[in-house]
């Protein structure tokens, strides 16, 4: 019972820290390219996806280059989850 106690804690202890890094985190980055702006909305991203869809670990700064956005870490979820795939989708002029 103890152990369920401080596990239990140790549990919203984590939640809670989950949820600040989220307030914390900016609720939108953008991204200037020569092919326009790609806007990342992490608020819209966060709500739709557990964090761990996309961060390993506690939380944190992702760097975001074009084989990555390209890749898995952006435009390979939108394929699999029916998010956009057309260039002009993303980059906005
Ligand atoms: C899922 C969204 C997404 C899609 C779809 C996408 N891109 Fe991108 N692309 C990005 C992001 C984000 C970056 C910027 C990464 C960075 O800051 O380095 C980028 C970077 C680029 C760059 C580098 C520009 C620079 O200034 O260095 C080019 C060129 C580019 N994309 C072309 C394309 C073309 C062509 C297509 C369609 C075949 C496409 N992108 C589809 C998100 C996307
Ligand atoms: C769809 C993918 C995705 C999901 C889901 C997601 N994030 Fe992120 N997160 C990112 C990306 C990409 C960045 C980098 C954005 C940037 O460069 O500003 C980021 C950045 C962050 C940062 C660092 C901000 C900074 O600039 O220091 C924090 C903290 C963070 N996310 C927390 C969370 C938490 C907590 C959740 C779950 C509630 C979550 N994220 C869900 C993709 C995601
Ligand atoms: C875990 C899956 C996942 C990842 C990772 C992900 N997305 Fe998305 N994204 C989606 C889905 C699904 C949608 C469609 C949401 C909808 O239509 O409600 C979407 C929508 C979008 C849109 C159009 C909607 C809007 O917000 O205007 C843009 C732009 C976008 N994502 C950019 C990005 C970029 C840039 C990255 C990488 C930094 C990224 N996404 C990473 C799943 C993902």
């Amino acid at each position: 019972m103890k152990r369920f106690l401080v596990t239990m804690m140790a549990v919203a202890f984590f939640g809670g820290l989950v949820s600040a890094a989220f307030a914390e985190a900016p609720a939108e980055t953008v991204y200037e390219t020569k092919k326009g702006s790609v806007t990342f909305n992490h608020a819209a991203h966060g709500e739709k996806f557990s964090c761990d869809k996309c961060h390993e670990g506690v939380p944190a700064k992702i760097e975001v280059d074009k084989a990555a956005a390209h890749g898995a870490t952006c435009k390979g979820c939108h394929k699999a989850e029916g998010g956009p795939t057309k260039c002009n989708d993303c980059h906005k002029k």
